[in-house]
């Protein structure tokens, strides 16, 4: 069928509020779509939801063709293994070096020893462009650019058939941003990744999208290819993205 991800219907409740209200998408294999929209509108809140971290009101989220609440601990746990997440904002475990926080997956969750699972950080470090003394600092001592760089390592490091980006250049300047769009690019095509980037970032989008899903107070506002709502959306925000680079 190609469809690695399928949403329907999803709906999630966070407090009082309906966060996430009707969602329905699709994901073919070996995509690359990314998801916009304004700050607060549920972006973060819908990737967290696809990998098990909210769990939803309504609807159902099938992935690699699997309803996940349809599955229990270990199946789901099967899923979530094939799965990459880059949190916004990176996400490192400031007490642990940067290998630790590379390899945090195989040192707190399975049984390899530690030298096997440093030197698997290490090689991926590598592959990201990042010389081996770093795998030893600890976050703090990271430039903004190394820190994405390294939180790209610790979804990649389990070879992840899908990988979700979240704001993956944000708070990062110019020229680093366009370094960490290349490498976005080329673990796509590398590792042929199946990917889902949240962005405000129009180069990246621009770049990386094929498909771009916008989002405005937890719905679905439109979506399509990219080549789609450049011929046809009027949506500001849509009409900024497709215009804001080359293709
Ligand atoms: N753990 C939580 N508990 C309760 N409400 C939450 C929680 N996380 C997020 N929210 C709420 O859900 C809504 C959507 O938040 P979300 O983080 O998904 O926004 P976003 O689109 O990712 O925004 P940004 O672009 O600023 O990252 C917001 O109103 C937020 O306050
Ligand atoms: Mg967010």
């Amino acid at each position: 069928m190609g469809k690695i991800i399928l949403v329907k219907n999803l709906s999630l409740q966070l407090g009082d509020r309906y966060v996430l209200q009707d969602i329905n998408f699709e994901v073919e294999k070996g995509s690359s779509t990314v998801i916009i929209g304004p700050s607060g509108s549920g972006k973060t809140v819908l990737i967290k939801t696809i990998v098990g971290i909210f769990k939803p009101l309504k609807g159902d989220i099938f992935i690699f063709g699997q309803n996940i609440k349809k599955l229990n601990e270990d199946g789901f746990k099967k899923i979530r293994e094939r799965i990459g997440m880059v949190f916004q904002n990176s996400a490192l475990f400031d007490s642990l070096t940067v290998w630790e926080n590379v390899g945090f997956y195989y040192l707190y969750h399975t049984k390899k020893n530690k030298e096997e699972i440093k030197k698997m950080a290490i090689e991926i470090l590598k592959k990201l462009g990042l010389d081996e003394k770093v795998a030893d600092m600890m976050p703090e001592e990271l430039s903004g650019g190394m820190k994405k760089r390294v939180s790209i390592a610790r979804a990649l490091i389990s070879k992840p058939e899908i990988i979700f980006y979240d704001e993956p250049t944000t708070g990062i300047d110019p020229i680093t941003s366009e370094n960490l769009t290349d490498l976005i690019k080329k673990i796509h095509i590398d590792f042929n990744t199946t990917d889902i980037t949240v962005t405000h970032d129009v180069k990246l989008a621009n770049k990386i999208g094929e498909r771009l899903i916008l989002i405005d107070n937890g719905k679905i506002i439109e979506a399509g290819t990219y080549y789609e709502l450049k011929e046809k959306s009027n949506h500001p925000l849509i009409r900024s993205y497709v215009e804001g680079g080359e293709k």
